[in-house]
């Protein structure tokens, strides 16, 4: 026949049958997976990534491989994953998924209970809602399917359990959970990781610095304008600020939709800064012009007067204002009126950024999947 001759077509016959789904009659086979999660190592907010620690345990009933104890005394045996039929599971989020054990076993009790462990570890996709980044959470999924089994032979039910002790993370998972999710074809369960970010880091090394800078804008407000350090002192800040803004905004990822607000915070930061230094160059110039035309104005008035000393007319009785004296020249005044202004308007940006970032919730654009007219959910 077609058998190779040293294959009895019996032992085929046998082999094929313990490798097929068993069968539950009209109801699908229950499998029960615990999920333990035991370290989510990586979060990398610029690439999108999660990457995690886990352990699958599974177990089900397979009453082809009971055995009776009277005739073979074991209560249990290992049997390697290609002599048995076992769920295939596929991360559909995964980017690269390491089984850790290359040839695992299954443990086999005598009434045909099937116990298989399985350790992995993945890096899948998540979307971090980022909108309130450095106290940002997110929820990230992870979904096992079975593609060589359709929902009639097989049914999953989850369970999560949080293992992770390490707390040296800027990331902490602050909940699991697990679903099976409703009316799909093929069978699945979903693991969810609640994220949420303590970095503390992240607010010490970013909005203390600009804080900071912006206090010392204001007070640079303070100098008096015919200072040249003023101008000095300004223009300094605003370069260290441009530096520090740059590699912010590259330590920050960006999104289609629901950018980090922090971003907008430093982006006004800078229009501030920007607004100070450009007024104190201005009024500065202005008031070195003023200076300048009435230190003029006496000896143009003296060559006037020696020009039309035969028809004297009224001398013009401007004295040099702002230079000596207590009233102070008009650059000097506006500049006072830019200080109070600036203060203020400071102030209220930082309570008005303090609003928004309470009252703001991310409203993103919907999934290229669900806009597109062509696009719909995916339903596996
Ligand atoms: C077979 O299906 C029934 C009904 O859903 C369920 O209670 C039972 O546990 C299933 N048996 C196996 C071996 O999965
Ligand atoms: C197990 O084997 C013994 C001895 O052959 C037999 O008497 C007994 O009925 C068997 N039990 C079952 C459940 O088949």
């Amino acid at each position: 026949s077609v058998w190779p001759p040293l294959f009895n077509l019996n032992l085929s016959q046998e082999v094929e049958e313990t490798i097929q789904i068993p069968n539950n009659g009209s109801a699908p086979l229950l499998v029960a997976v615990q999920v333990f999660v035991s370290n989510v190592f990586n979060v990398d907010i610029l690439r999108y990534t999660v990457s995690s620690v886990l352990l699958l345990q599974m177990s089900w009933l397979d009453p082809r491989l009971a055995w009776n104890t009277s005739v073979h005394p074991r209560r249990a045996i290992t049997l390697p994953l290609d002599s048995l039929w076992t769920p295939r599971l596929t991360i559909l989020e995964a980017l690269w998924v390491d089984w850790r054990d290359l040839s695992p076993q299954a443990r086999v009790d005598q009434d045909g209970h099937v116990k298989l462990n399985l350790a992995l570890t993945t890096e899948t996709n998540c979307n971090f809602d980022l909108l309130h980044f450095p106290r940002d959470q997110s929820h990230c999924s992870l979904s096992f399917y079975a593609f060589s089994n359709t929902v009639m032979e097989l049914e999953f039910q989850a369970h999560a359990m949080n293992e992770i002790v390490s707390v040296k993370r800027e990331y902490v998972v602050h909940n699991l959970s697990t679903e099976v999710p409703p009316q799909q074809l093929v069978p699945c369960f979903q693991l969810t990781l609640s994220l949420k970010n303590t970095a503390l880091k992240s607010i010490i090394a970013l909005l203390v610095p600009a804080e900071a800078l912006l206090l010392a804008d204001v007070c640079g407000g303070l100098l008096p304008i015919q200072a040249t350090e003023r101008i000095a002192y300004k223009v300094t800040l605003l370069l260290g600020y441009l530096v520090f803004h740059s590699s912010l905004v590259q330590a920050l990822p960006s999104s289609s939709s629901c950018n980090p607000l922090l971003i907008y915070f430093f982006t006004i930061l800078l229009l501030l800064l920007f607004l100070s230094t450009m007024e104190t160059v201005l009024m500065a110039g202005l008031l070195a012009r003023a200076t300048l035309g009435a230190n003029r104005s006496p000896s143009t008035a003296l060559r006037g007067e020696q020009r039309d000393r035969k028809n004297p007319g009224p001398i013009p009785e401007e004295a040099p204002r702002g230079i000596q004296g207590s009233k102070r020249s008009w650059p000097e005044t506006v500049d006072h009126i830019f200080f109070l202004v600036y203060v203020a308007g400071v102030a209220c940006s930082q309570f008005i950024f303090a609003g928004v970032w309470m009252w703001a919730a991310c409203k993103s654009d919907p999934a290229p999947g669900e806009a597109a007219p062509h696009g719909r959910q995916p339903s596996l």
